[in-house]
């Protein structure tokens, strides 16, 4: 099984693609000086992020204050960051929401589980004043299990035997794929990342949103992921349901300083935040 992985993992050809454009626009934005100009003609030049664009700027859940016809406009009226929110929207939409022969309960399930996370990621940073650009902590929060779309998109059925495993054990899910497939899907995914030319940010947070006292550069960003995630899965959102398995890492809540009451906000917000997703998840 590990040589399958690394067969798959060793030929980029083979992975899902990544728009090249995401990868300049990730690192323009990351510009002090950059201006809505340089970022519009960027965009342009990859159509589908385009449409994608225009289509979310104008749906209920970013709530444009006037018609948005054109990605400057879309700029102009929703903010860069918001705009850079949609770009990894709707980049990611391609890989992470796949058509899954068979297993499209399970390919739905984890894309609202994603658009949660990162929603949630993104609350986090607010809630708590953290200094973290919070359309980065969105983006983190939608690509966290990337790993594991794709071994479910390359292994449908050995996920969910992996599924049907922890319903009956006391471990977790990381600790079973490890057991099949030599890897665990922090791993998978840094793979892929690093494949992608992502930053280190989004590459650190996805090897180690379960562990985030592994994290070396970036503990904060990992942490909120991690208690976002940890938050998802509890709630029920997600393939990897199985609460006893999730714990709340007492390193990432003294990172983020996040107490009860903190805490209980989250879990209530999650009916509503499922409810306004609705039209993301549907596309
Ligand atoms: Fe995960």
């Amino acid at each position: 099984m590990k040589d399958q992985i690394d067969a798959l993992l060793n030929d980029v050809k083979k992975l899902p693609p990544m728009s090249n454009v995401v990868v300049r626009i990730m690192s323009l934005v990351q510009k002090p000086d950059v201006s809505i100009n340089e970022v519009a003609a960027e965009i342009s030049k990859d159509p589908s992020i385009t449409a994608s664009i225009i289509k979310l700027s104008n749906s209920s859940y970013y709530r444009a204050s006037k018609p948005v016809r054109t990605v400057a406009e879309s700029l102009m009226t929703l903010g860069l960051d918001t705009v850079k929110e949609i770009v990894m929207l709707s980049a990611s939409k391609a890989v992470l929401q796949k058509d899954l022969k068979g297993y499209q309960l399970e390919a739905d399930e984890m894309w609202m589980h994603s658009l949660v996370v990162a929603e949630l990621s993104g609350r986090i940073i607010t809630l708590k004043k953290l200094p973290i650009p919070k359309d980065l902590a969105f983006t983190a929060g939608l690509l966290h299990d990337i790993g594991k779309v794709i071994l479910t998109q390359f292994f449908p059925g050995k996920i969910l035997n992996i599924k049907d495993e922890l319903k009956n054990m006391e471990t977790t899910f990381t600790e079973v794929e490890k057991k099949h497939f030599g890897y665990d899907h922090q791993e998978i995914g840094l793979k892929v990342l690093t494949a992608w030319n992502f930053p280190d940010e989004l590459k650190e947070v996805v090897s180690c949103h379960h562990n985030p006292e592994a994290a070396v550069k970036f503990p904060l960003l990992a942490s909120v992921v991690h208690i976002a995630n940890t938050i998802t899965i509890i709630s029920g959102i997600g393939i990897d349901i199985g609460g006893i398995n999730q714990e709340l890492s007492p390193f990432a809540l003294k990172q983020v300083g996040m107490n009860d009451k903190d805490i209980e906000l989250l879990f209530t917000s999650i009916p509503e935040i499922q409810k306004q997703l609705m039209e993301l998840h549907r596309g």
